[in-house]
């Protein structure tokens, strides 16, 4: 018998608000058209002033457990992925713990920018694998339009704010491919590129900053190095592409998601998209599309799901879990 962290429960959170695209065209030299064909994003939902990423991420928290029938304080640990924190410490993640009234176990954020809920689901699972926690919150949540800069059309379009959570719970399997949850992880950073997206703030510059990014040059790196991560998640998982039913990636841009279906050679009506409703939610996409997905009646119990996400670092990485 093998130890397995698999999905118990699953749910999300989205601002009320939601920004179409035509928006931006009182502010910014900008357009519908260009959004959506350079990008694929037609709108995306922002924080309301005041709501904050812990607000957010409690919300999916609560919807996750609710969607797995399973109290607060039966959850052993909290992990939250995000790179816009409500204060610089303490972490967001014992900031939900306290929300949910949950005062027992442990609660730390994780920092991969876009990667991060791909870092966190990998630690989650190392955790549980290890007999550390049986049941692990997972939550990606953020509130990106904190940290656009208003007069840049070239980032500020691409952004959106949102969480979403899993509930992993610690369940035997059969060591094999067939069994439910995570089957393979696999973590990747070069820091050689950490120039091409970041923010120029910080505790250090003590001012918040802006996100900054080099597009064309992340898209560079994009197609290959999500290609390479879900094949190599996959050859560790003992799975090939024609046993995928779903590939959720991370949703930054259409045509990076369709550069990846192509090199894995995966039809897109076996992807998973959101980025057209969301925007890019950085660490909150993968719950997100994952929570969106089930409830399109999508992802199915037994489905087999390669997810992948890139981001600032460059950080990125894969995760081949079974629902
Ligand atoms: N509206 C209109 N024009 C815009 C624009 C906007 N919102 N943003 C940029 N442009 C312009 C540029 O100024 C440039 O004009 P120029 O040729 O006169 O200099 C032109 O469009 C082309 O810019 P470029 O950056 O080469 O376009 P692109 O095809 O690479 O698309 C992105 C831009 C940002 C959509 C694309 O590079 C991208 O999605 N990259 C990956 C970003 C990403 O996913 N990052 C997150 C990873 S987690």
């Amino acid at each position: 018998m093998t130890l397995r962290a698999c999905v118990k429960g699953v749910g999300h959170y989205l601002p009320e608000r939601i920004v179409p695209n035509a928006e931006f065209e009182a502010t910014l030299d900008t357009n519908d058209e260009w959004i959506r064909a350079r990008s694929g994003i037609e709108r995306r939902h922002f924080a309301a002033e005041g709501e904050t990423t812990s607000n957010m991420a409690a919300a999916a928290a609560r919807a996750a457990l609710s969607d797995a029938g399973c109290e607060a304080d039966q959850v052993d640990a909290i992990i939250i992925a995000t790179s816009t924190p409500d204060l610089t410490f303490p972490s967001v993640a014992t900031m939900v713990q306290a929300e949910l009234g949950m005062h027992t176990g442990f609660a730390f954020d994780i920092q991969a920018v876009c990667a991060g809920f791909i870092y966190a689901l990998s630690n989650a699972n190392a955790l549980i694998l290890s007999g550390q926690a049986k049941r692990v919150l997972v939550i990606g949540a953020e509130t990106f339009s904190r940290i656009m800069d208003w007069t840049d059309r070239s980032t500020c379009v691409l952004f959106g704010d949102g969480a979403g959570a899993l509930l992993l719970e610690a369940q035997e399997g059969e060591g094999t491919a067939q069994d439910r949850g995570i089957l393979s992880t696999d973590l990747n950073s070069d820091g050689r590129h950490k120039d091409l997206l970041y923010v120029d703030g910080g505790v250090s510059t003590g001012t918040t900053g802006h996100l900054r990014m080099q597009g064309n040059q992340v898209f560079r790196h994009a197609v290959e190095k999500l290609a390479s991560t879900a094949t190599t998640a996959m050859e560790r998982a003992g799975v090939t592409p024609e046993d995928v039913d779903w590939i959720v990636p991370h949703q930054a841009n259409i045509r990076i998601i369709q550069g990846t279906a192509k090199k894995l050679g995966l039809p897109m009506d076996q992807v998973v998209v959101t980025v057209q409703d969301h925007g890019n939610t950085s660490a909150a996409s993968i719950p997100l599309a994952l929570s969106v997905g089930r409830d399109r009646g999508q992802i199915k119990p037994g489905d087999l799901i390669v997810t992948e996400a890139i981001g600032g670092g460059l950080a990125w990485g894969a995760v081949v879990l079974r629902w």
